[in-house]
């Protein structure tokens, strides 16, 4: 699971994703019954921006061999990529619209890769939940495809 970069909350415990937002995918992914064990959160940039602003390019490329070294040690086979931010630096692809994008599986490397919606954007947007939800369904459904987990346990 791939995030933009620490907040406030995350730079101060140096843990990703442990503010709202973080609250917010534990919760969904808990209710969608993917434990912990599958999954690892790591975020594009690894120091928060001033302001919370979007990293910059030079920023993402800067902290690009920490997440390649955080991709060997866990080997990913789901890539799930939460905001634009994540899409478009992961990607390469600039000009790429989450809004049109999410939902939808992409292929590289060995990895099935899913763009969704950033949960703080789902929180600033209540009405967007949903389309969360459903691409982290899909996610769960991937993994029973692939194995990882018993159709009963989701
Ligand atoms: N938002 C992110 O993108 N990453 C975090 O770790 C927390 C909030």
């Amino acid at each position: 699971i791939i995030g933009e970069g620490p907040g406030r909350e995350e730079d101060l415990q140096g843990t990703p994703f442990v503010g709202r937002s973080g609250k917010l995918l534990d919760t969904a992914l808990a209710g969608l019954g993917i434990p912990a064990s599958l999954f690892h959160i790591a975020n594009i940039v690894k120091c928060r921006p001033p302001n919370n602003r979007k990293p910059t390019h030079a920023e993402a490329l800067a902290c690009r061999p920490l997440l390649q070294q955080q991709f060997r040690f866990v080997k990913p086979k789901i890539i799930l990529l939460m905001g634009s931010a994540a899409y478009q630096f992961f990607t390469g692809d600039t000009n790429g619209r989450i809004t049109k994008l999410r939902g939808k599986w992409l292929q590289a490397g060995g990895c099935d890769i899913l763009p969704t919606f950033h949960p703080a954007y789902v929180l600033r947007s209540p009405s967007q939940k949903v389309h969360l939800w459903s691409d982290l369904e899909m996610i769960r459904d991937k993994l029973v495809e692939l194995g990882y987990l018993e159709q009963d346990q989701a």
